[in-house]
């Protein structure tokens, strides 16, 4: 057996051992990145190899945050791939506008980003008061940091730059201040986020969405993941309701495509059809 294959087993086991212990389920992730990511933390735990950090992670809930800082991918950034945003301003917010209130589910958040720049996006669209946006990721750590809105200030020009390109109709300096190193995302942004906790490989759906984005997440999953995420989608979105995945993820040869329509070409953003009565 070679020392890949051995890897191989003991992510496994591992990976139903956290399962069983805390819920966790990363049994359908992609092998590629999964094996990645756990050799680099692996590097940096003191462990020589897994089965022997199996132990402390079954039995040390801090120790077992480090594994899952480590598996996660947090990267995000505002107004990621501008032209996406500057197609949901375009295409999806006419529809939005037309509705008394907008239900919006941002599924795999990460540190906040996407979620500020959608209400920054709607707020400039004249959609004030009318919308809600429920931001979740299945990493506690990560939520904290998207509540807390604060970007190192280094990261701003290119945000800015994104910014613009994606519309903004404003200046993107009146969203934040600059403090020493830091900015800090104006408080008033974050009146109509909601940021949770939720695990799409095993919590349940939220019902009654009008527009649900899952960006850049379902990338690490496996195919049967894929599909139960893509169901949980399906039953949260509102006939009429958009469904956005990022820019590399698309519908294609997904049990639910039949059930919509591409909204924008060239880009995974779709819409659900009304049934035939
Ligand atoms: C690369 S980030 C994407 C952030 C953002 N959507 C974007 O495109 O910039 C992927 C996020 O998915 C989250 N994630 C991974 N597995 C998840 C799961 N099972 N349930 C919910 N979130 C998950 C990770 O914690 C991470 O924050």
């Amino acid at each position: 057996m070679t020392p890949e294959e051995l890897f191989d087993i003991e992510i496994q086991l591992l990976m139903e051992g956290v399962y069983q212990v805390y819920g966790y389920d990363f049994r359908e992730y992609a092998e590629s990145s999964l094996r990645r990511r756990l050799s680099q933390w692996l590097a940096g735990s003191g462990c020589a190899t897994l089965s022997l950090a199996q132990s402390q992670i079954l039995r040390d809930r801090q120790f077992f945050d480090t594994l899952l800082r480590g598996i996660t991918v947090n990267v995000s950034e505002m107004f990621r791939d501008p032209a996406f945003f500057k197609a949901i301003r375009e295409q999806v917010v006419p529809y939005l506008k037309t509705y008394p209130f907008v239900k919006i589910w941002l599924a795999g958040c990460a540190t906040g980003e996407e979620a500020y720049s959608m209400a920054i996006l709607l707020l400039e669209e004249g959609l004030k008061g009318r919308f809600r946006i429920y931001a979740t990721d299945i990493n506690e750590e990560v939520i904290r940091k998207a509540q807390d809105g604060i970007y190192p200030l280094q990261e701003l020009q290119h945000f800015t730059r994104n910014y613009q390109h994606a519309g903004g109709t404003g200046s993107f300096s009146d969203y934040y201040t600059a403090r020493y190193n830091h900015a800090i995302l104006a408080p008033s942004l974050r009146e109509n986020i909601v940021f949770a906790a939720h695990n799409l490989a095993v919590d349940t759906d939220f019902g009654e969405m009008n527009m649900i984005l899952c960006r850049n997440v379902m990338i690490y999953f496996k195919q049967s993941l894929k599909e139960r995420v893509l169901g949980l989608f399906d039953s949260s979105l509102l006939p009429g309701g958009f469904l956005c995945l990022g820019t590399k993820e698309s519908l294609e040869h997904r049990r639910i495509s039949d059930r919509y329509d591409t909204v924008a070409a060239r880009m995974p953003i779709y819409r659900k059809r009304y049934e035939k009565k």
